[in-house]
């Protein structure tokens, strides 16, 4: 029997899972693990099951032990874990692709309408208890059929995504490093564009692609510069791809026109410049908030963790 640790607290059917064949320790609270605490509990685990609040670094695999085999993340984005370091000790490590795409594109469509229609600030204007009434000039937002939308991150996601826009009467452009295939390119109708140009040429951008430290404020101030002043930047892949402060900035002073941000720089702080602007719309990290999805994803970080320590492939390794 094996020893697993689960740094945070996943859906009780994945841990159920590993307990039907090893000793499971589970951090069962709903703030994060303290990270003494963590250092602790690891000693010895053959197996760690590990949430984006809880980083997997050199310091913690080390803590853990020689014996440790797999580090499951319970993410796509895999940021918080030191892959290289794994790969070092011998230790694999898992995301878990795929079952969070819809979830995760959903949201960021809704982020799309609700900045280009002005949503949630509409319903700050009742909640609040401001006077309103139906004008034909009141709130007025963007219509967004017929313009494009500039996919930075062509990956699962941004497919979905693209996908649900194209059915909104959106065109398509994507960066990417590498071109697409030739059928979704022809499902899409879409172009392949330099950064540059997809951000001049947008009239929404949406940022898929993983943070990395090549990846490390992709969208600062020269960057919101070029892109369109009646443009929208929508961010649901990991707050630091963009630069808060020079968001913050573009925001107040009409460089671009809206934000949507489901992702930030310090979560769970927030830029104190975004929290009074109206033309930026702030929502916790919910991409894959779905009672169904943060199940299978908590039930595919299982699956990883169980194959590795039954010497098995792990059905979603990290590649690279
Ligand atoms: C969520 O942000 C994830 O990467 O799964």
């Amino acid at each position: 029997m094996a020893r697993i640790v689960v740094t945070g607290r996943i859906p009780h059917e994945a841990v159920a899972l590993l307990r039907a064949e090893h000793d499971v320790w589970a951090w069962d609270e709903s703030t994060p693990i303290s990270r003494e605490l963590l250092l602790q509990q690891v000693a010895g685990a053959d197996a760690l099951v590990t949430l984006l609040t809880e980083k997997a670094d050199a310091e913690l695999l080390d803590a853990a032990g020689t014996q440790l085999r797999v580090v499951a993340n319970v993410a796509v984005g895999y940021n918080n874990i030191d892959v290289p370091a794994c790969r070092e000790r011998g230790v694999v490590a898992t995301n878990t692709p795929g079952v969070l795409t819809d979830a995760t594109a959903d949201i960021a469509m809704a982020l799309i309408l609700m900045s280009t229609r002005r949503l949630a600030q509409g319903e700050r204007v009742i909640r609040e208890q401001q006077p309103w009434q139906w004008g034909m000039f009141f709130m007025l937002g963007t219509s967004i059929q017929g313009r494009r939308l500039g996919v930075v991150g062509m990956g699962q996601i941004g497919a979905a995504l693209a996908r649900r826009a194209k059915a909104f009467g959106m065109n398509i452009a994507y960066s990417n490093r590498n071109e697409i295939a030739p059928e979704l390119a022809d499902e899409l109708g879409c172009v392949r564009l330099g950064l540059d140009e997809l951000l001049a040429t947008s009239d929404v951008v949406s940022l898929h692609c993983p943070y990395s430290p090549a990846t490390h404020h992709l969208i600062g101030t020269a960057q919101l510069a070029a892109m369109r002043p009646d443009s929208f930047l929508i961010n649901t892949a990991r707050g630091p791809v963009v630069d808060e402060a020079a968001l913050a900035h573009a925001l107040r002073h009409g460089i671009i026109a809206g934000a949507g941000l489901d992702v930030f720089e310090n979560e769970p702080t927030v830029h104190a410049d975004l929290l009074d602007l109206d033309n930026a719309v702030l929502i916790p990290h919910l991409g894959s908030a779905t009672i169904e999805t943060r199940t299978a994803m908590a039930m595919l970080a299982a699956a990883n963790a169980l194959a590795v320590l039954r010497g098995d492939t792990a059905p979603t390794p990290i590649a690279g």
